[in-house]
């Protein structure tokens, strides 16, 4: 049995101001009517032998999120809160924990809420193919093949094709690597981009957790003992999971794991973590631009520019990304979009 796990707590501090602390990335509707979080929760919904989602967030956001599932009529298992974000591979842990009591050969696939993945069943199979891949204890992760030398993805070296399947060993992963670094790796051929959705056995999880980082695993399973459940969210041990180190699945795991193994996802996929992606993923006019809202473009060129509140006027301008809302507005190089975060942390030393 497949047991999806969304991630839905991440702050999305590169879409700022458009996501906020009242406002996190997934509930975003990017180009379509529907949320990234709801797009994530239909996306799965043809995948045979599937259980209902957990959802794993911040108990600030529970409410926000389980309004989401409701207005599309999906059910969910459950949703687990974290008292603050620890980033991804304590969720996923805390979300496995939970998993194997109840079944211990439960195959989990852990989806990110910050994606558009247009083709649903071709998705689905593929998330099939990747279930029976990790049956035999591989990490299986998606890839994709790169277009430009983005620095905020992880890169998979492909190894080895694994007989009688699509599927390749993982010769090398690497998280988010400098410009210099994803150039050569655009260039070798060799890489694939990390689609950031991951297929494996719950038990399997657990060992590498404990392998790599066990100092996570402890944290977590202290946090366990502290659950509490009320009609549907899953409260954690708040000091323990409090005093675990935060760090993502990429570089807790997968940099370090000799068990992955990648499939490549051979369908349209993006990643709506930053405003280029927006950009890229967005159609653009014949200049180049994607533009919302009260918007008038004089000579400018492949830039972004959303209004929310007031009419906004641009002349002269490339490359450049400017987002309004009614009390703040984003002005930055289009190629500096994984610095936007800087912005975030700004703000909270201002207080
Ligand atoms: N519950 C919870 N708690 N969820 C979190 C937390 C947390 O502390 N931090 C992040 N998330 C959620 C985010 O909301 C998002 O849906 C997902 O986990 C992935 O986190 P991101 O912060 O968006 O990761 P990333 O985009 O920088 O990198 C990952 O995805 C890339 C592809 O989109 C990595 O896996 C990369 O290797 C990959 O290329
Ligand atoms: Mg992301």
């Amino acid at each position: 049995t497949i047991y999806p796990v969304i991630l839905c707590g991440g702050a999305g501090s590169r879409l700022w101001p458009l996501s906020r602390e009242f406002h996190p990335k997934p509930l975003l509707a990017v180009g379509g009517e529907k949320t990234l979080l709801q797009e994530t929760v239909l996306r799965l919904g043809e995948v045979s032998n599937i259980q209902n989602p957990i959802l794993v967030c911040n108990e600030e956001h529970r409410f926000l999120i389980a309004d989401q599932l409701l207005k599309i009529g999906k059910k969910f298992d459950s949703i687990i809160l974290e008292p603050k974000g620890r980033d991804t591979a304590p969720a996923l842990t805390i979300a496995t924990l939970d998993i194997v009591q109840r079944d211990p050969e439960a195959v989990v696939v852990v989806m990110p809420a910050d994606q558009m993945i247009p083709d649903m069943s071709n998705f689905s199979r593929l998330v099939e193919q990747a279930a029976v891949l990790s049956d035999s204890g591989s990490l299986v992760t998606f890839g994709v093949v790169p277009d430009r030398a983005e620095t905020g993805y992880g890169y998979i070296k492909r190894g080895q094709v694994l007989s009688e399947t699509r599927a390749y060993l993982v010769d090398k992963f690497v998280e988010k690597p400098d410009k210099e670094t994803a150039k050569r790796y655009l260039e070798s051929g060799d890489y694939y981009w990390n689609a950031g959705i991951f297929v494996l056995r719950a038990d399997v999880w657990l060992n590498e957790i404990n392998e790599h980082r066990p100092i996570i695993l402890k944290a977590c399973e202290t946090s366990m003992q502290g659950k509490t459940l009320d009609s549907g969210f899953m409260r954690i041990g708040s000091e323990s999971f409090l005093s675990c180190p935060a760090e993502s699945i990429d570089y807790s795991v997968m940099e370090n794991t000799g068990n992955a193994v990648v499939l490549p996802l051979p369908l349209s996929w993006s990643d709506v973590g930053s405003w280029s992606s927006i950009w890229n993923l967005l159609d653009q006019d014949e200049s180049g631009n994607v533009k919302k809202g009260d918007v008038i473009c004089h000579e400018t060129k492949g830039s972004l520019i959303m209004s929310e509140s007031r009419c906004v006027a641009t002349v002269g301008l490339e490359d450049i990304i400017i987002v309004e809302t009614s009390d703040a507005v984003l002005v930055a190089n289009k190629n500096r979009a994984q610095d936007v975060k800087a912005i975030v942390s700004h703000l909270k030393s201002r207080g």
